[in-house]
């Protein structure tokens, strides 16, 4: 039996028949968690916005230590796992690019991404997809490559899979455009949609990490394993199998920020009996919000 949240993940998910048992208490959430107060000190989530998601419009942003961030609702799940040495090849990304990435601000950072040629897709892409939204929420979503679509539009996750993406989020009371940054690995699109090579996620990885360091987001979904391997450096043998099910830390410019595995939405499309797995993950990745201290409102639309 599922409640009514778990329902509406269900729908998102485009998955059924479901039997609904209304009114129960979410069986993977904490008894008492939605009903905790606030402890004394913890972030207003509510108050620059009606989004719980969103920040005040951030200062410039700069390079913090964790102590910054002691407003979570909960204690991190653990340290962040020690920033590996990059294993990435610094000599293919222009090193004037190299040079300006580690202090570029958002903006800047963009224009370095469109001036980028660090690989051969510099030459095939329409536009480079830097991201949807920016600083200033605390939710971000990474992705794998822009898709076709992507790249006609410059943004990510405008196809099939991102319609996916927008009901898997939304089912969850998020909504993408005002309550996340969603970015991908590679910016530019794969030719034919193939996977990412190493050495092009090694130019563009440079790009990600700075984005994650001037967001410095609460909580990460982590889609796909393009994203997995480059956010969580496992080896291509670690299935996402492997890694869901459980939080994650990832250091996001010297910051442990929480963060859950899921399947990526294409994946899903074209796999649907994983769905009911991916549902699972929105629920861990519900619960992560909570503990991070982001409550999401009860959602007023229903699917279909
Ligand atoms: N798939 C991705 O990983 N990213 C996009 O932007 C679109 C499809």
């Amino acid at each position: 039996m599922l409640s009514a949240d778990e329902s509406r993940l269900w729908e998102a998910l485009e998955i059924g028949p479901q039997w609904l048992l209304r009114e129960t208490p979410d069986p993977l959430l904490p008894e008492t968690s939605l009903a905790r107060p606030a402890p004394a000190g913890q972030r207003t989530v509510q108050a620059a916005s009606d989004s719980p998601v969103r920040r005040p419009a951030p200062p410039a942003p700069v390079r913090r230590t964790v102590p910054v961030r002691a407003q979570t609702a909960e204690p991190m799940p653990g340290p962040a796992a020690p920033a590996p040495a990059p294993q990435i090849s610094q000599t293919a990304l222009d090193a004037d690019i190299l040079a300006k990435i580690p202090a570029a601000d958002w903006e800047t950072l963009r224009t370095l991404a469109e001036k980028c040629a660090c690989c051969r897709m510099a030459k095939s892409r329409q536009h480079m997809v830097y991201a949807e939204g920016g600083p200033g929420v605390r939710i971000a979503i990474v992705g794998e490559a822009p898709g076709s679509e992507e790249d006609l539009q410059g943004i990510p996750f405008v196809g099939k899979s991102g319609q996916l993406l927008t009901q898997m989020l939304e089912s969850l009371g998020i909504t993408r455009k005002k309550d996340t940054v969603i970015l991908n690995v590679l910016k530019c699109r794969p030719p034919g949609n193939r996977n990412p090579m190493p050495e092009e996620v090694a130019c563009c990885e440079h790009y990600l990490r700075r984005q994650l360091e001037l967001v410095q987001p609460d909580v990460l979904l982590i889609m796909g394993r393009f994203a997995v391997q480059t956010l969580l450096r496992t080896t291509p043998d670690q299935s996402i199998g492997s890694q869901r099910g459980r939080v994650h830390t990832v250091d996001c410019g010297g910051r442990s920020v929480r963060a859950v595995v899921t399947y990526h939405p294409s994946y899903l499309l074209r796999s649907p009996d994983q769905k009911a797995k991916a549902w699972e993950d929105l629920v861990l990745f519900r619960r992560t919000l909570h503990e991070a201290g982001i409550d999401m409102p009860a959602r007023t639309k229903q699917w279909m």
